[in-house]
């Protein structure tokens, strides 16, 4: 299947970000709405991610003129799905709502287009049932934001073929992103799977006394997460040793959480109506705290992040095209 035209339907937190990214690779794409007027809306926040990105130098003055050109709007499902080689699904978290819109893609397009779902939470297996060419439905989960995140997971259902995984993390490669196949519709997906287990962990912490809410976050963002970006969970265990990896992990993994349930004490926050920034408190008194700051904080770090990782590309691409050994020496380094 070649791409050339995609529709993104969904015009709320995450439509117009995955529209602005394709559009920025050259692709044309046609962003569906509910309304004209929030049509008009994802528009407008499309294009203002574009020169978002050209102002910290991640993409051109040409790509951005180009990618707005290529970028249109409109609330007619059936035409732009018609007209379209890949639909991409970004409408609210609800299994029955994503249920009969792909049924409805189904029935509509050739069975040639390649259909996809931007949900975070639900089964991929679950949404595509309604559907008779369930081979060309995958999840493609943008991470959000979906403009700056280089992450996007490609789950694949049982029905899902190869071909339509494999054409959609092309297609993605080509969008400047860093895709990853997940070959089992797992809840969770990928990522989301290791940071539940982190988020577990970290409250029991809390829960038993045995360090503060800041104290953990401060491990984290000043430990551990810092060199996450370049030096990933499986190059960290081959660099360290396996044989070392494997006592500590015997040593360790006894003394921790390994409930399937989250801990007491979130639950009992959730009881009191302690649900964090939007009731006011949580684990932290946002009252005192200003979380837009934060989130200016985080995308600012990604930004640099980004920039870093575009003026160093052996430490994505190119570090796997050398040998293991002078890998391992130089991460040991
Ligand atoms: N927000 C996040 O942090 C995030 C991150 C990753 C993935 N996701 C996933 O992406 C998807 C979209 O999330 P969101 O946060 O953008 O949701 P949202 O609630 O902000 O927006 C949903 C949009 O879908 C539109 N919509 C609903 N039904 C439609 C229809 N039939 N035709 C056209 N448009 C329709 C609504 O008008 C709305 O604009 C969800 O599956 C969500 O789980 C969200």
């Amino acid at each position: 299947m070649n791409i050339k035209k995609v529709a993104v339907i969904g015009t709320g937190m995450m439509g117009p970000g995955i529209a602005a990214v394709i559009a920025l690779a050259g692709y044309e794409v046609t962003l569906i709405g509910e309304r004209p007027d929030w049509v008009d809306d994802g528009l407008n926040k499309a294009r203002a991610l574009m020169d978002q990105l050209f102002q910290h130098n991640l993409v051109s003055a040409t790509a951005v003129a180009s990618g707005k050109l290529s970028l249109r709007g409109t609330d007619d499902l059936d035409a732009a799905a018609l007209d379209a080689e890949l639909v991409i699904e970004a409408i609210f978290e609800n299994l029955a709502a994503k249920q009969e819109m792909f049924h409805r893609l189904d029935l509509l397009t050739p069975p040639e287009t390649l259909l996809a779902t931007n949900t975070s939470g639900l089964s991929v297996t679950a949404i595509s049932e309604l559907a008779e060419h369930r081979e060309r439905i995958v999840t493609t989960h943008f991470w959000m934001p979906p403009h700056l995140v280089p992450l996007v997971e490609v789950v694949m259902s049982p029905y899902s073929s190869e071909q339509t995984a494999q054409t959609l993390l092309d297609f993605l490669r080509t969008c400047g992103k860093k895709p990853v196949l997940v070959r089992k519709d797992l809840p969770g997906q990928l990522a989301n799977r290791i940071l539940q287990a982190m988020i577990r962990e970290a409250t029991n912490l809390v829960q038993d006394g045995v360090a503060t809410p800041e104290d953990v976050d401060s491990a984290i963002k000043n430990g551990l997460g810092i060199r996450l970006p370049v030096w990933g969970i499986i190059e960290h265990i081959d660099a360290v040793g396996l044989d070392l990896g494997l006592a500590v992990q015997n040593s360790v993994l006894p003394a921790l959480n390994n409930e399937s349930h989250a801990v007491q004490l979130l639950a009992d926050k959730v009881n009191q109506g302690d649900l964090g920034v939007k009731s006011g408190k949580g684990f932290y008194d946002w009252t005192k705290r200003d979380i837009d700051a934060l989130k200016q904080l985080r995308d600012e770090f990604i930004i640099q992040t980004l920039q870093f990782k575009a003026s160093h590309p052996q430490n994505s691409v190119d570090l796997h095209r050398r040998t293991s050994s002078s890998l391992s020496q130089e991460l040991v380094e």
